[in-house]
């Protein structure tokens, strides 16, 4: 099948699963509504997809990994209304639509964002089916750390520290790595985990993401300066309104398409072992030249 048929499958496949995961559930208040709002509001699915084709390209099967990869997008979307709170980026637009608090205002935006965070984990728990416990349990803790305090939480901290004063280059590239990396490489790890790849394999797999991972928030940030509100679906500026360090703001716009263009030499570089990368050197190259 044709790469960009796959990505739609996958995409499909996500979307269905996230669309009636919380069918028949008590409702209190509005709160599935604001869920749902964020979730379904259409998102490139680029974390889900890295776990479904990690797992195939692992050797594993791509329905056992789905529960994960929803799991995945779930502590993504979470993420984002976070931070696009008046407390933090303070935007008005996510994914070509009004943000979650304003359309169901600041409270229940936390309280959204606090459900899809824990539903995440109830997900891999309760669709979890016959597989192996040990890897279930292995990708719990992988996506634990790499959401928590010492992943993606800790890398928005320093992203806040960011507006406060200028990073040194060392410290934007580990505010990067953390605040996007660490969610883009657990989504792939856990493809390998649910898989039951080898450590060599997995570590392999995390070496792509983090190339890629960097790559895409360093493409992020380019794409803040260069590309409009409707084609990004979030409102372009946001960084410079609010005196963050970005790699366009340190390196300049043309050394930023350098750097992302070495690191998805340095993320295909990293999967030669695997008989089966295709998509995902496919899927690295994509993401380097996106406009969203
Ligand atoms: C946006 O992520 C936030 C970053 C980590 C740069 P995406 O660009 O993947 O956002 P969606 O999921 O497609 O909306
Ligand atoms: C967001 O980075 C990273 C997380 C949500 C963890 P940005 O603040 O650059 O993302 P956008 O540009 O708002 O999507
Ligand atoms: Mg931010
Ligand atoms: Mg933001
Ligand atoms: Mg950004």
């Amino acid at each position: 099948m044709e790469y960009k048929k796959v990505l739609e499958a996958d995409c499909a496949l996500v979307e269905q699963w996230l669309d009636q995961c919380f069918a028949g559930r008590e409702r209190y208040g509005q709160i599935y509504d604001a869920m749902q709002y964020s979730l379904m509001a259409g998102g490139k699915r680029i974390r889900p997809v890295l776990t479904l084709e990690t797992c195939r390209m692992c050797g594993g099967d791509v329905q056992a990994a789905l529960p994960f990869a929803c799991a995945v997008e779930m502590i993504h979307t979470y993420s984002l209304i976070h931070d696009d709170l008046p407390c933090m980026d303070d935007d008005d637009l996510r994914r070509g639509k009004p943000t979650n608090h304003k359309v169901y205002g600041e409270a229940t935006a936390v309280l959204a964002g606090d459900a899809l965070l824990t539903a995440a984990f109830e997900m891999m728990t309760e669709h979890c089916g016959d597989l192996d416990p040990r890897r279930v349990l292995d990708a719990i803790d992988c996506l634990s750390h790499g959401a928590g305090a010492a992943g993606m939480i800790g890398g928005q901290v320093l992203d806040m520290e960011g507006e406060q004063r200028p990073l040194a280059l060392a410290e934007l590239e580990l505010t990067q790595s953390l605040k996007t990396g660490a969610l883009i490489c657990a989504a792939a790890e856990i493809g390998c985990i649910i898989a039951g790849g080898s450590s060599q394999q997995r570590a392999a797999v995390r070496r792509y993401a983090q190339c890629v991972g960097r790559a895409f928030q360093i493409r992020d940030d380019m794409l803040d300066v260069t590309s409009t509100d409707q084609v990004l679906g979030k409102p372009i500026g946001s960084d410079a309104e609010n005196g963050k360090t970005t790699f366009v703001t340190m390196l300049g716009l043309e050394a930023c398409g350098k750097l992302v263009d070495e690191l998805t030499m340095q993320a295909v570089e990293a999967l030669s072992g695997f008989e089966q990368a295709d998509f995902h050197i496919w899927l690295s190259k994509l993401l380097a030249g996106r406009d969203h």
